[in-house]
């Protein structure tokens, strides 16, 4: 089968194209063909040899959802399945077999291979930090920065279904026209508007209750300015590669928190929480509640551009990248 593969680490260019072998089973595992799967901002930094995880080389990705190499994977088989049960599964812990590399499987019958894939990755982050982390409440406002992007996004909408008013930021028309379709109330271009005084606007000077922050960089400290009293700071990530340091008076003049967000680590350490809330996103899903953009889908072959894109900041929601029709 065809994979693309991570030889030496490097920027996208450098990903091989390559042949592998389909993986032999012991009598309890399936193969699970892998239809599409969505691209994600730590599969940039894991080719370059930048993120916290740093699998052996040559690697393929074997973090569920961010698997876009492989055409097939092997897990312990789940009771009842058929040959052509339809999933989606995304990273760590897995829920069968507990393997490092292959791990939650969610029954997916009636869901798209374009529309599944990713899509527990994004929620299931941007649910994570507004449940458990924000504690975000009925009526509250939410700032979400990077909100064109693929957590973002999902942050905009399901900070609308958590009945919170959406203030969405992106750097362009194009992104916060999607933001808008998804729910957002207030849209901030902060590549050509001032943030703090964009949001006094928008709040009539009282600030924001929750930064959803994926970006980092120079908007970050702007954002924690803007909070409201016993505002919640969520630290997210840091896609524009500058990790935000913060005077410490801020969050003491507001009462206001600083919240870390670290969703990989919250399934590992507390499966049961992370279970519930993907059974709410899955039901949310089957529902039509949650519906994911997707920006465009990429061959196999492309899956080096559709990195390259994410890099340059033009994917819109999610990239996919389709490996078996
Ligand atoms: N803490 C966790 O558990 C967790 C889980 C998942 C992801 N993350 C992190 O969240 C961040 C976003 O992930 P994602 O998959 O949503 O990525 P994404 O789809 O690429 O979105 C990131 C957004 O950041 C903005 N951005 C600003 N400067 C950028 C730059 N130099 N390069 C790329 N994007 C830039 C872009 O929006 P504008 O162009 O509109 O500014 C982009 O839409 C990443 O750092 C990722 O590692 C954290």
């Amino acid at each position: 089968m065809k994979a693309v593969l991570c030889k030496n680490y490097g920027l996208p260019d450098t990903l091989a194209f390559s042949e592998v072998s389909i993986p032999t089973l012991a009598d309890s595992e399936v193969l699970i063909q892998v239809k599409a799967v969505g691209i994600n901002f730590p599969d940039v930094l894991i080719i370059q040899n930048k993120y916290q995880f740093k699998p052996p080389l040559p690697f393929s990705r074997g973090r569920g959802c961010w698997n876009y190499s492989r055409s097939w994977k092997k897990c312990k088989s789940p009771k009842g399945w058929r040959f052509s049960h339809r999933i989606m599964w995304l990273g760590w812990p897995c829920r069968i077999c507990k393997c490092k590399s292959f791990a939650g499987i969610y029954s997916a019958s009636r869901t798209k291979f374009h529309r599944g894939s990713g899509t527990l990755y994004t929620y299931g982050t941007s649910y994570h930090a507004l449940k458990d982390r924000a504690q975000i409440k009925l009526g509250e406002t939410l700032l979400v920065l990077g909100a064109g992007g693929g957590v973002g996004l999902a942050a905009v909408q399901l900070g609308k279904i958590m009945g919170a008013t959406i203030i969405a930021g992106a750097s362009s028309h194009d992104k916060l026209e999607v933001c808008k379709k998804m729910g957002a109330h207030h849209l901030i271009n902060y590549s050509t508007e001032d943030l703090r005084t964009r949001i006094k606007e928008i709040t009539a000077e009282r600030g924001v209750d929750v930064v959803y922050d994926p970006v980092g960089g120079s908007l970050a400290e702007q954002a924690l300015r803007s909070m409201a009293w016993k505002g919640r700071y969520l630290v997210v990530g840091f896609a524009s590669g500058n990790i935000p340091s913060f005077p410490a008076n801020l969050p003491l003049l507001k009462g206001a928190s600083i919240v870390g967000v670290f969703w990989g680590s919250f399934a590992e350490r507390e499966p049961e929480k992370s279970a519930q809330n993907f059974s709410q996103l899955t039901t949310w899903i089957k529902e039509g509640k949650i519906n994911q953009h997707i920006h465009k889908i990429y061959s196999l072959e492309q899956a080096p551009q559709a990195l390259q894109d994410l890099m340059d900041r033009k994917i819109t929601g999610k990239a996919i990248v389709q490996i078996a029709s």
